[in-house]
């Protein structure tokens, strides 16, 4: 068995050469649009906000919870929900100074209690490099009126 998968493996490596010179056809497929910095795939992002939902919301709809509202994340100035009870640790110059970006979003989101100390949001954090490309793609597609402009 471990034989036949080296055998696959080791005729994949050989014809993918043969395919990289493969014509390209002439009708290529149009080109991807504009990629964000990272380019998930909003709809598995979706699915990671399945994480996030017993805190957070998104859309025409959104309310703030537990957490403030999610809309128009991007570009958006940190702790500045209007309504919302934001922690001390969000009042913090640091805190409060930064515009959310897909980057630093990245950043938090991989451990929000160690980029924050105090914050309220209890939430291990995602790991995942796909998953937080993902879960970008997805906020992204709300305005600040929680319309999809996507
Ligand atoms: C257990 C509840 C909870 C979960 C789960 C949670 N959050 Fe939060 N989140 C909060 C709270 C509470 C705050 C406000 C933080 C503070 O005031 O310290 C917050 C703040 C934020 C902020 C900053 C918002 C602003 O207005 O500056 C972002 C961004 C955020 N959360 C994203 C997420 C994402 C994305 C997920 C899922 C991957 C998630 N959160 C999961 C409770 C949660």
């Amino acid at each position: 068995m471990r034989i036949a998968i080296a055998a696959l493996l080791a005729s994949a490596t050989m014809l993918s050469p043969l395919m990289a010179q493969a014509p390209t056809p002439p009708a290529a497929a149009p080109a991807a649009p504009a990629a964000a910095p990272a380019a998930g795939d909003a709809a598995a992002g979706e699915r990671v906000f399945a994480q996030c939902r017993a805190c957070h919301q998104v859309g025409e709809t959104a309310r703030n919870l537990v957490g403030p509202n999610l809309n128009g994340l991007f570009g958006r100035q940190a702790g500045s929900v209007a309504g919302f009870n934001y922690s001390p640790a969000f009042k913090t110059p640091a805190v409060a100074e930064k515009v959310w970006s897909p980057e630093n979003f990245a950043v938090y989101i991989r451990n929000p209690r160690e980029v924050t100390p105090g914050t309220r949001m209890v939430f291990a954090g995602i790991r995942s490099e796909n998953q937080i490309a993902d879960l970008v793609a997805y906020l992204r597609q709300f305005a600040a009126d929680g319309k999809r402009t996507q």
